[in-house]
């Protein structure tokens, strides 16, 4: 790891210096507090020996230079004269790591409390990152329940509905065939038709995010059906966009509604299109294997397994952090009137889940989005 050296006395940053570099540390040496305050403007060190008494400046002088400068400050480990002990406990207060005294033993002393910080530092590093994980794994079972509960009221809703629009279609087809085709009336009813089918239409997107459509899965080898999304889309994807396609073939075979993977790989393309329609950019489709082990942090909904991977990614816009929780639910959008129905991604949603997979979004506003589908792969 690199350490900054400050020490003033010749003979001992020498010392320091050869010992640790034997222990594989690089280091880097200064010879008083304002070289040290200057290096550290410009670079950044893993821990740093102070000796307390420099020349122009002590120890505590130093810290609250560096402060005062805003300069980050790194872990630090102090040496002190023989009789300092006061001092020492000073700077533990402002944020040493340890202290040792410049007896006959120091260099050891020195070293020892090198390794003992440094392990330190590893386990608490390591203690930040599985608390990182845990959040994550939170938010990402939080995101889950909320869309189950989105799910059992839309599909009650859209159950309701498309009970009482079969009534209307049905008896509107009825009233059309009862009256003769010249009737002013007629015209009244074909529209009232026409907008039944249109609610039809809208029920059958919100059953599907619900994944109560019912319909069955059976077995279909899944690279050809992928192959005929992005055929599908092709013709939709804005011209200043560059498909980018890499599918690896093992003749994987999926649990799986064909229009269904088709509607959910061709709505993300669709996005990505649109998310880079004003500047232009690379859309990449790729397509690998993966093995999930058990627990996965990243994907704690799934079973352990094999699974395929669909991944697309873009070059666009990228997706603000504030939104990201939100860009799942039925009918939100970002986009103008008439350009985005909120659905997209709802309807990929359910259908994903439906085949008992997730789905996966990784993006920074400005710097594109990258979405992945993970199905279970059958033997
Ligand atoms: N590839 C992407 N890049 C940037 N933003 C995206 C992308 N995909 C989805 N989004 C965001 O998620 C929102 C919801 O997407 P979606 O459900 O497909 O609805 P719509 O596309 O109709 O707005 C979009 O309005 C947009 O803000
Ligand atoms: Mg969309």
């Amino acid at each position: 790891m690199k350490i900054l050296i400050i020490e003033d006395d010749e003979g001992i940053r020498e010392l320091l210096r050869d010992e640790l570099e034997e222990y594989g540390h690089k280091t880097f040496c200064v010879q008083s507090g304002k070289e040290a305050a200057a290096w550290l403007e410009n670079h950044s060190a893993y821990l740093m020996l102070l000796d307390y008494g420099l020349p122009d400046m002590n120890g505590k002088e130093l810290i609250n230079e560096l402060k005062k400068k805003t300069i980050p400050i790194p872990d630090f480990i102090v040496a002190t004269g023989q009789g300092d002990e006061r001092i020492a406990v000073d700077m533990m207060k402002l944020g040493a790591r340890d202290y040792v005294i410049k007896d006959a033993h120091f260099i050891d002393m020195l070293i020892q409390a090198v390794a003992r910080v440094n392990k330190e530092i590893e386990n608490e590093n390591k203690l930040k990152a599985a608390e990182k994980a845990l959040s994550q794994m939170e938010d990402k079972l939080r995101q889950a329940h909320k869309m189950e509960a989105i799910g059992t009221i839309t599909g009650g809703i859209a159950h309701d509905f498309n009970n009482i629009l079969s009534i209307i279609i049905g008896n509107t087809e009825l009233a059309m065939d009862n009256i003769p085709q010249w009737h002013p009336a007629y015209l009244n009813l074909h529209e009232i038709k026409n907008a039944g089918m249109r609610a039809a239409d809208i029920v059958k997107q919100l059953l599907s995010f619900t994944r109560k459509t019912g319909q069955a899965l059976k077995p279909v080898k899944i690279i050809p059906v992928i192959r005929d999304s992005i055929h599908m889309v092709k013709s939709a994807i804005a011209l200043n966009v560059e498909m980018q396609i890499n599918i690896f073939d093992s003749g994987q075979t999926v649990l799986a509604n064909p229009a269904h993977i088709n509607q959910a790989v061709m709505n993300l393309c669709i996005n990505a299109s649109q998310a880079m329609e004003d500047t232009g950019g690379i859309l990449n489709i790729i397509v690998e294997n993966i093995i999930i082990d058990t627990p996965s942090n990243n994907f704690p909904e799934l079973q352990a397994g094999e699974y395929i991977k669909i991944i697309v990614k873009d070059t666009g816009s990228g997706i603000n952090p504030d939104i990201m929780n939100r860009i799942f639910d039925p009918y939100f959008t970002t986009k103008e009137v008439g350009k985005g129905s909120g659905m997209g991604l709802a309807v990929v949603y359910g259908i994903v889940i439906n085949h008992r997979g997730c789905v996966n979004v990784d993006s920074q506003s400005g710097s594109g989005a990258c979405f992945s589908i993970l199905l279970p792969l059958v033997k």
